[in-house]
């Protein structure tokens, strides 16, 4: 999607990922980064927030941290700021009116009004949170230009930030430049009388109308798909997001520590654990509840972070999440059992092999396709030595496929139904339901 294109999120880059549910585009913001640098997604809608986790727990991303504020308030975590923000804001969609023709039949020239405010202190507070020198992404899936181009042109008018030309950024899209230009319309589509120089009509400043053509609009009809806009800005570099030139006492507090729910970095004594179970410690492990998490030295930088509150008013030391609301981090590794670690899951196992190495056991792809089967094979007959070991093992083939198993008496699966379908189907063999076998 072209949003996160035009947002360039290059490895180790802290982003954040303002109104982000249903998180299509937080999965490719992490495909961007990779395994270096983190992402925070925010969303404020509870229901949306567990899609959110849902859909970034499919992707397996170990640099995700997924957070619940309303955007115009977001903490300033970490301190010094997000190297680059997209803002996706909530929109009437009018763009979308291909797949969703019901939107067509509920918009009125109203709509976009009503949420223009919203909008436009949504970006405010990205600006605030972005790192000097920072790039912010807005972004709508509406072609109104009371949602587009007259929340970018307040923006220019009150904000330290600039507007990059988002078309050169985009060469071969095929998309128009923003407007300069319009007219605001009452819900009879006729224009409003005296509303050229309100907050929704164009910009009476010359200066701010001749940067809006660096926005970039696509149209439904000219792509044959779903419409939007977008416009790229660069925080200045001595911009401090509202508060510059301010002379700012400046008070620091010990806040409350985290509550225990919120995931910590693990201390000595997993990491013994782990040493002696895995032969080795991945970096920025961490403990929640039933889980050891893998995340980012990024993540763990955001952690340890001074930040700020009050607009700058009182400093808060780091080592902890708070005043962040965390709902999700990074990717669960493996499972904890009465205080002890009971397994590896197959998630995380994939992407364990080759950074540990101990409870790894390789066997033939055979081997993997008859457990997946229902057989429950002897000890002795999947690997020699594994006769010996009783205890939670992952088995891998030549083909990077993951199992963890049970060693018993049978070497027995320990993945949910669920799991075992995906890797089925996979590995081209025949989905059979349980109740079936
Ligand atoms: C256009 S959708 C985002 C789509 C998402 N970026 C994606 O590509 O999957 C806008 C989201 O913003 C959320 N939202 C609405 N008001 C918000 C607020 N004040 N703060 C943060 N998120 C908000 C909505 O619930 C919705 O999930």
């Amino acid at each position: 999607m072209l949003p996160v294109l035009a947002l360039d999120p290059q490895p180790a880059d802290v982003v954040l990922d303002l109104c982000a549910s249903p998180g299509s585009k937080t999965t490719q913001i992490c495909e961007h980064i990779g395994d270096l640098g983190a992402v925070v997604a925010n969303e404020v809608v509870s229901g949306r927030v567990n899609t959110l986790v849902s859909n970034v727990q499919r992707h397996g991303s170990k640099s995700t941290l997924v957070v619940q504020h309303d955007g115009r308030h977001i903490p300033k975590v970490p301190g010094v700021g997000f190297d680059r923000v997209l803002v996706d804001v909530p929109c009437t969609g009018s763009g979308t009116t291909r797949k969703n023709p019901e939107v067509w039949r509920k918009w009125l020239p109203s709509s976009g009004r009503s949420l223009q405010d919203l909008q436009y202190n949504l970006v405010r507070r990205a600006i605030a949170v972005t790192k000097p020198g920072g790039r912010i992404v807005y972004s709508t899936c509406s072609l109104d230009p009371v949602e587009n181009e007259g929340v970018i042109a307040r923006i220019l008018s009150s904000e330290t930030v600039s507007i990059v030309d988002a078309g050169s950024l985009l060469e071969g899209v095929p998309s128009q430049k923003g407007m300069d230009h319009w007219e605001v319309l009452d819900d009879n589509g006729k224009p409003i009388e005296g509303t050229g120089s309100s907050q929704y009509g164009p910009p009476s400043d010359k200066l701010v109308s001749s940067e809006l053509g660096k926005c970039l609009r696509v149209w439904n009809d000219s792509i044959g798909g779903g419409g939007f806009f977008l416009a790229v800005l660069k925080k200045d570099s001595d911009g401090s997001g509202g508060i510059s030139g301010r002379e700012l006492k400046i008070r620091t507090i010990d806040e409350l520590p985290d509550p225990k729910s919120f995931p910590r970095p693990i201390g000595e004594d997993w990491s013994r654990i782990l040493e002696k179970s895995w032969g080795s410690v991945p970096n920025s492990m961490w403990e929640r509840g039933k889980s050891l998490i893998w995340s980012t030295e990024e993540m763990g930088e955001i952690w340890k972070s001074k930040r700020t509150r009050k607009s700058g008013r009182v400093e808060v030391s780091g080592g902890r999440w708070r005043p962040l609301k965390v709902i999700h981090l990074g990717l669960i590794a493996a499972k904890i059992r009465h205080g002890e670690l009971d397994r590896l899951v197959s998630r995380g196992a994939r992407r364990l092999l080759g950074e540990i190495s101990s409870p790894f056991a390789e066997v033939d792809s055979s081997i993997i396709d008859s457990i997946l089967m229902g057989e429950e094979p002897l000890p002795e007959s999947v690997i020699g030595n594994l006769g010996e070991f009783r205890g939670g093992r992952v088995l891998f083939d030549g083909l990077g496929s993951c199992l963890p198993v049970w060693i018993g008496s049978r070497v027995t699966p320990m993945i949910s139904d669920a799991e075992k379908t995906v890797m089925r189907s996979v590995r081209g063999l025949p989905i059979v339901f349980d109740e079936e076998e």
